[in-house]
């Protein structure tokens, strides 16, 4: 199939101060597929990751998702992108702690302007597609480690995002607990035909990947189809 790719980097460089953490990385993602983004720690996995969902702007090269350019927007129009069209997991402490599960999962929706009874309603279907239906009054240090991942996935597809941007999301979990939460996001994102970037220094986890590409040194290395 040729059909055009959902996210296109190309030449992307962006360096710290001295450190230059991409060196002109060029990378496609197809649509409504599950890219996995191995390498080792410092090789710049985070800083493509945020390149690619406008949380970042490279020095140079482009960014276009949906044939939209993501890298040429302005702060407020990547933080709308961000809200609307992306969702985001990471390896740690993103639940709010003040909230309860279901506050915590209906936040995206609140934040796009969704009235509140609506929000929660969705906050507890997006809770029971992941098994937590009997979760959302808990806060989240009344949650194990697997189930509030649960909740941060449950909050990142509310929106039904375009993209799933991934950072580690069961790096904190041990594998048992790691495979659960992961198998249960790749099933909700197949049925949405939600696209993934999904970093993991796991190779298991890496396998339940369409596909996998390896940063080395700022740059893709090896590609395995
Ligand atoms: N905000 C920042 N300020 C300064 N240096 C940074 C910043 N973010 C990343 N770096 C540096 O850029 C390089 C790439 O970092 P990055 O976080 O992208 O690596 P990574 O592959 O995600 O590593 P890990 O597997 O440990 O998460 C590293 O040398 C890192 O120290
Ligand atoms: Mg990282």
């Amino acid at each position: 199939m040729n059909e055009p790719a959902l996210i296109t980097a190309r030449g992307l460089r962006k360096s710290f101060g001295p450190t230059e953490a991409l060196r002109g990385v060029d990378l496609d993602v197809r649509r409504g597929e599950v890219l996995a983004v191995m390498g080792p720690s410092g090789s710049g996995k985070s800083t493509l990751l945020h390149c690619l969902a406008g949380v970042l702007v490279p020095d140079s090269g482009t960014v276009e998702v949906a044939g939209r350019s993501v890298s040429g927007l302005g702060e407020a129009a990547r933080s709308r992108l961000r809200l609307t069209e992306f969702g985001f997991v990471f390896q740690f402490g993103q639940l709010l702690p003040e909230l309860t599960a279901a506050d915590n999962v209906g936040l995206p929706l609140l934040l796009n302007g969704t009235p509140r009874a609506r929000a929660r309603t969705a906050a507890g279907a997006a809770l029971a597609r992941l098994g937590l239906q009997d979760a959302g009054e808990k806060h989240p240090t009344e949650l194990s480690g697997g189930q509030a991942q649960r909740v941060a996935i449950a909050r990142a597809l509310i929106t039904r995002p375009k993209v799933l941007f991934a950072d580690e999301p069961t790096g904190s979990l041990d594998s048992l607990a790691a495979e659960n939460v992961l198998t249960a996001m790749l099933d909700l994102v197949r049925e949405d035909g939600t696209t993934v970037v999904l970093i993991t220094h796991d190779p298991r986890t890496a396998a339940y990947a369409d596909r996998e590409v390896i940063v080395r040194d700022g740059r893709i290395g090896a590609v395995v189809a």
